[in-house]
């Protein structure tokens, strides 16, 4: 949950809350109070919207929260102001399902404030389904006096796939900020793993001055909670820590694991919300002493490992048992004005829900859009064997160019031709893809996608590749360049980057574009290195929307293959729009 600007509850919240609270009133995200502004420069804005990712009808949403699969349908529930496309002084939790992860129906809200413990907001949280196919909802309720407690919530009828109602259980709170933690510093509970003497464990995300800690609870029956003595974890240079996640991953291919599996075939990953960024660390879970162990500890450096490195935050995962795979859900933000939210009268998207799994090389995670995405395929535009020379660029023509989703892969047939890295310690990959010198041709690359161009190319999103001759290894960096997405001015266009750890000798270079309208999600290196942009283009829109391939490197590369699908619109609606 991402902190409010201000800590002050409004005298009139509530006020508020006496509409707010009472979900069956506001019936579904379609149909509420408050929306505001489907008349100013709305025609302008329909463009931004997406047509694949999830987003609700209309305001402001941000965290995903407890997505779980029951009884046939995917559950997604996230943060929503139903009251506008703005942060709220009074947060709720959407409700949506889904038969396939791609098309959603939205549900009445699951919880709204009612009750002391969470008048002034329900906050992030997750579910865990315990035994006997029993969800059950760990949520943040910010309460009368503005402290953060945990609350517990319970489906009204197990027998309801779609668990339309949620009811709250009437000995919340169930955890209340321990001694020494402030009441605003205790929030976003993890889904809960059970030991091999059958108690639960559950992290919530705390801090203690700049050090973040996971503040680690037990209990035998889920409902009584005791704090452990010492923190799962804590990290010196972090500062708060939102909605942290621990789970298992196997070491051994791309199947998940459910959140309770603990053997010698796993390692635990450990992410944490900081920084505007969701960072990670790959270690061991030693039951025993309760503790966390990373292979390395947060540096508050760039090598800090990040599930992606543009815009997406507040992440969660949730273990699909019918799939056996584990799917990582983010929050990407906007990047235009508090003012263009205003008038868009909406704000905040998910990214497409992700597979996420341990590299074979134990060394960092590896995600995927889910294979479900791929029902969306429609005309195809295929490239093989096609040599792009010094300063070409080609146009991807025959697809949408506004919804697409783009796979190419690069062969390098002068590799050994690459610049020397000049490395004196550690680089930013950030700074290096931001600083203009990037843009001066090197030897291998430029190279890579301009998403969402004009036919002029005075808008472009360049995600583009750079290879360089390191000491004993080449370095691959990736960037996803912002600064010519928009003729606006008024939006936020910094440049991201990473490096790609991938040996160019053994593998050839891919990447992965999902493109929609505003929104551009990039997987490198076969999901290596994800970097998600939002871009909101003026001219290149709709039909005049264009992609192309190009090479700006002094030394020529090979596309070996580009394959490029527009993707049909995914239903994202009410209920009534399900039925046949
Ligand atoms: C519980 O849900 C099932 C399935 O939707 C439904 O048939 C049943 O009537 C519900 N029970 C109650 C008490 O609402
Ligand atoms: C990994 O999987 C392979 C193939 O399924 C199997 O042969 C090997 O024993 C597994 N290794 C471990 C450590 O589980
Ligand atoms: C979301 O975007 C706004 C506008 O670009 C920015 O001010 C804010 O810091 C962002 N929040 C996060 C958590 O990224
Ligand atoms: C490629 O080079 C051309 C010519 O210098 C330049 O105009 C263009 O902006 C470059 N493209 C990228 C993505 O850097």
């Amino acid at each position: 949950m991402t902190r409010p600007l201000t800590d002050n509850m409004e005298i009139f919240a509530g006020l508020i809350v006496l509409i707010a609270c009472c979900c069956s009133l506001l019936i579904s995200n379609g149909n509420e109070i408050g929306g505001c502004s489907q008349t100013n420069n709305f025609f302008q804005y329909t463009n931004y919207r997406t047509s694949y990712h999830f987003q609700p009808s209309r305001n402001w949403i941000n965290d995903p929260n407890g997505p779980m699969y029951y009884k046939g349908f995917y559950h997604l529930f996230y943060q929503y102001n139903p009251l506008g496309a703005v942060f709220g002084d009074i947060m709720i939790w959407g409700h949506s399902a889904s038969y396939d992860l791609i098309n959603w129906f939205h549900l009445n809200h699951a919880l709204c404030p009612s009750e002391p413990y969470d008048i002034n907001s329900c906050w992030s949280g997750s579910t865990t389904i315990l035994p006997g196919s029993k969800p059950f909802i760990l949520y943040t309720g910010i309460d009368a006096n503005g402290r953060q407690v945990q609350n517990l919530a319970m489906p009204k009828n197990l027998s309801d796939p779609l668990l339309k109602e949620w009811v709250k259980f009437s000995g919340n709170p169930v955890m209340t900020p321990p001694n020494g933690v402030k009441k605003d510093d205790f929030r976003d509970p993890t889904t809960a793993w059970q030991g091999s003497d059958g108690e639960w464990r559950v992290i919530v995300g705390s801090r203690s001055n700049n050090q973040g800690i996971a503040i680690l609870y037990r209990s035998k029956d889920f409902m009584h909670w005791t704090k452990f003595q010492n923190p799962l974890y804590s990290s010196e240079r972090t500062g708060m820590w939102e909605c942290p996640d621990f789970y298992p991953v196997s070491i051994n291919g791309t199947k998940g694991v459910d959140t309770s599996v603990l053997n010698p075939s796993v390692k635990h990953v450990m992410k944490a919300s900081f920084n505007s960024h969701d960072y990670y660390m790959l270690g061991t879970y030693n039951p025993q002493m309760e503790k966390f162990f990373p292979l390395t500890d947060f540096e508050g450096t760039s090598s800090d490992l990040r599930y992606d490195y543009g815009k997406f935050y507040a992440s969660k995962t949730f273990f699909d048992n019918v799939k056996n795979r584990r799917i990582l859900w983010g929050w990407v933000n906007e990047s235009d004005s508090r003012q263009d939210d205003i008038e868009k009268g909406w704000s905040g998207v998910q990214s497409i829900p992700r597979q996420i799994w341990l590299d074979i090389n134990g060394k960092q995670l590896l995600q995927w859009p889910v294979e479900e995405i791929e029902t969306l395929r429609g005309k195809q535009a295929s490239i093989d064997d096609k040599k792009l020379e010094s300063g070409s660029v080609f146009e991807v023509s025959g697809i949408t160019a506004s919804q697409v989703d783009v796979e190419v892969v690069f062969e390098l047939p002068e590799l050994e031709e690459a610049d020397e890295f000049i490395n004196p310690g550690l680089v930013d990959p950030q700074l290096l893809c931001n600083d203009k010198n990037a843009l001066i041709p090197s030897r291998l690359g430029p190279f890579g996608l301009l998403a969402l161009a004009t036919e002029e190319l005075t808008e472009q999103t360049a995600i583009f590749f750079q290879i360089f001759r390191g000491h004993n290894r080449f370095v691959v960096l990736m960037c996803s360049d912002q600064s010519r997405s928009s003729l606006r001015k008024d939006v936020d266009k910094t440049t991201y980057g990473a490096f790609v750890d991938i040996d160019p000798r053994q593998e050839k270079i891919s990447l992965r574009s999902l493109i929609d309208h505003s929104m551009i999600e990039s997987f490198g290196g076969g999901g290596r290195t994800c970097i998600t942009s939002r871009v909101y283009p003026q001219l290149a829109t709709d039909k005049a929307a264009r992609l192309y391939v190009f090479n700006n490197g002094t030394l020529g590369v090979v596309i070996s293959s580009l394959n490029a699908w527009s993707i049909n619109e995914a239903r994202i609606g009410e209920e009534e729009s399900f039925k046949v």
